[in-house]
């Protein structure tokens, strides 16, 4: 896979690109990621990137021409373009598993107050992180390249990813390590007693239980098994 990051901002990326596992991708040659300097395709002799909206109003708009020219250099037939914007689709965990099918992404970040609205016709898709306005497109860009690039494959270690949160739309179990007893505070004890089978089904009925608790809406749409109902009730009527 490659990723290709259009920004005006690449340094924002560095230490990114270098650290823990994603870091490790990178350095491996498990994902290609290029970052494109769109600065670089201004044609002034300032290099501006940004002007003031037509028919007035606040602040500066990014100039369609460096980056329609920055885009159009990268752009190959097997590329898929994400443009990161408060007005785009709300991402999830669906989509990064989509996302890391793709041969080619490639990231615009916006600045200022936004683009020139005519660089939409030439993206596949626009992408929001969440229901909250950022400076700039480019940590929406991070979370994205974090979230698709361990699930690439070689990144990390696949059994990882098979019960994590919202794999099976339900919240990952709760984890314990050294010490079983910190100041009194003691681990459950069945994950003591290497006993496989009790240990899974616990972690199964923690993973429904903490769903329930912290993500109503996500138990509201997981089908229950007849098994997992009565685990439920079971607990309700612990309560
Ligand atoms: N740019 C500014 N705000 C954003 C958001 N919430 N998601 C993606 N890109 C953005």
């Amino acid at each position: 896979m490659k990723i290709t990051i259009l920004t005006l901002f690449p340094e924002l990326f560095e230490s990114f690109l270098k650290t823990s596992i994603i870091g490790r991708v990178v350095q491996e040659g498990i994902v290609d990621v290029e970052c494109v300097q769109i600065r670089d395709f201004a044609l002034d002799k300032y290099k501006h990137v940004d002007d003031k909206p037509f028919g007035g109003g606040a602040g500066m708009v990014m100039k369609y021409q460096p980056v329609l020219d920055a885009l159009d250099s990268v752009k190959k037939d097997n590329s898929y373009t994400l443009l990161m914007s408060p007005q785009g689709k709300v991402y999830n965990q669906n989509k990064a598993k989509e996302l890391a099918q793709k041969e080619h992404i490639i990231l615009l970040c916006g600045h200022y107050e936004g683009l020139d609205a005519r660089i939409t016709k030439h993206v596949d898709e626009e992408i929001s992180i969440g229901d909250y306005v950022l400076t700039g497109g480019e940590l929406a860009a991070m979370v994205i390249m974090d979230s698709l690039m361990r699930l690439v494959k070689g990144s990390i270690n696949a059994a990882s990813l098979e019960e994590e949160s919202f794999e099976d739309g339900l919240l990952e179990y709760p984890q314990y390590t050294q010490p079983a007893d910190y100041k009194g505070d003691k681990v459950p004890s069945i994950l003591l007693s290497g006993h496989h089978a009790n240990i899974k089904a616990y972690r199964h009925k923690q993973r429904l239980l903490q769903t329930k608790k912290k993500r109503p809406d996500l138990i509201a749409q997981y089908t229950l098994s007849i098994e997992e109902k009565k685990k439920l009730e079971e607990e309700e009527d612990e309560e």
